[in-house]
Formats: C-alpha cells, structure tokens, sequence
C-alpha cells in the first residue's frame, strides 16, 4: 500500500521531547471501542471534561463527527470501516506525536485496525478500553433510532445486527455501562489513566 518509494521522510528539530517538556504531559492515547449506543461519546465528552479540569491537554475523535468531515467518503462495509480507523489511526499518531491526550471514540469493530493503531504508538501511549454494553441493552436505549431502522432493513451494514464486533480480547480495562453509572466508568478510565499523563 502507498506510494512511498521516492519519500525521505525528515527528523525535525522541535521533536515530541521538546513539545513534552513544553506542555508539561506525556501523551496518551485513549481509544475506546463499543457498540453504537453503548456510551463511548457520553464517557469521551465527560473523560475530556475531566482532564481538562486537571490542566491536560487533550483532543476528542469521535465517530459520528470525523465521518462527516475528514472521513465522509467512508461508509459502513468491512472496508470502510477498516480505512475509517486506519486513518483514524495515523492521525492518533500525529496528535500523539504533538504531544496530546487523544481520546478516541469509534466503534472501531475489528481487532486488526485496533492493533494498528496500537503499533504506531509506543505501547505505554496506548490505552484501550472496551466500552461493554449488549446489543440488547443498547438496541433498548436506541438514543439515535438506528437499530429500529437496521432491524426494519433501512440500515445495512449495522454494527451487532448484521456486521461483526470482535470483542476486544486484552483491553487495558472494561467499562460496563449497563452495570456502571457514566461517573463511574469515567472515574474507573481517569484512575487507571492519571499515572500514565504525568509529566
Ligand atoms: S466504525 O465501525 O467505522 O468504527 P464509527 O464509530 O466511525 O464506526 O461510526 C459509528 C456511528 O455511525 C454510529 O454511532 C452511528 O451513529 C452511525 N452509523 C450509521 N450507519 C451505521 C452502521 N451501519 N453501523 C454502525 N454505525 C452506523
């Protein structure tokens, strides 16, 4: 893949230690990966609140708002899917590199991408939590209507209906929103995570 052949990619002198010292952090990616409706942009919103509150800088991807910009020649086959997040990916790198705390928040359904993602980073910048929620219990929620539309066939394609999530098999941690408050998973993510992003 990619046309690299011909490229010289340069080192360049304000690097990720200089920004570090800078703002004063270390960078860290959080990605959370669930079903539609299981709680990810409520926890992202709320967790970006949070750091923000404690001095960190931080950008927030989400979903539903990258796939109507950067992201909306992409739609819901295995293969969009898979280049939705392997952008997603790089531009995590980016912001890593920038010196940032990304939160991520895609249903991101394959194991595959969300290794990718993992590979280019170092593995103490990346935090993978599992958002755990049935689709039973997020097909009762249905905040946004869409899994009366995929069980009616208006939606194909639809996440825990009639396309796969792999259930992520080593999650740094598992938030359960069907047993857990949205405060609660947020507290659980900020404990596990306030050691990692201290200068
Ligand atoms: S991912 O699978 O490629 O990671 P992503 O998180 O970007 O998905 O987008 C999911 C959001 O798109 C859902 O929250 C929902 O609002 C919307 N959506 C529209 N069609 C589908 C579909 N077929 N499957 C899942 N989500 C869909």
């Amino acid at each position: 893949m990619g046309h690299s052949k011909n490229l010289f990619p340069h080192n360049h002198y304000v690097n990720s230690t200089l920004r570090k010292k800078l703002i004063k952090q270390q960078p860290l990616l959080i990605w959370l990966s669930g079903l539609s409706g299981s709680g990810k942009s409520t926890i992202a919103n709320e967790l970006e609140k949070k750091l923000y509150e404690n001095g960190c800088l931080s950008y927030l991807l989400d979903g539903d708002n990258i796939r109507v910009g950067l992201n909306n020649d992409l739609g819901f086959t295995d293969e969009g899917r898979k280049e939705n997040i392997r952008r997603i990916a790089e531009v995590s790198r980016l912001m890593i590199d920038a010196g940032l705390i990304v939160i991520t928040a895609f249903i991101s359904p394959f194991d595959e991408e969300r290794e990718l993602a993992k590979s280019l980073v170092l593995k103490n910048n990346y935090f993978l939590v599992h958002v755990n929620c049935s689709v039973a219990k997020c097909e009762e929620r249905d905040v946004k209507g869409l899994y009366k539309k995929a069980r009616n066939g208006e939606i194909k394609n639809f996440t825990g209906i009639d396309s796969p999530y792999e259930i992520p098999k080593n999650p740094n941690l598992i938030v359960d929103t069907e047993k857990e408050s949205i405060n609660e998973s947020v507290d659980k993510i900020f404990i596990a995570i306030k050691n990692k992003i201290k200068d």
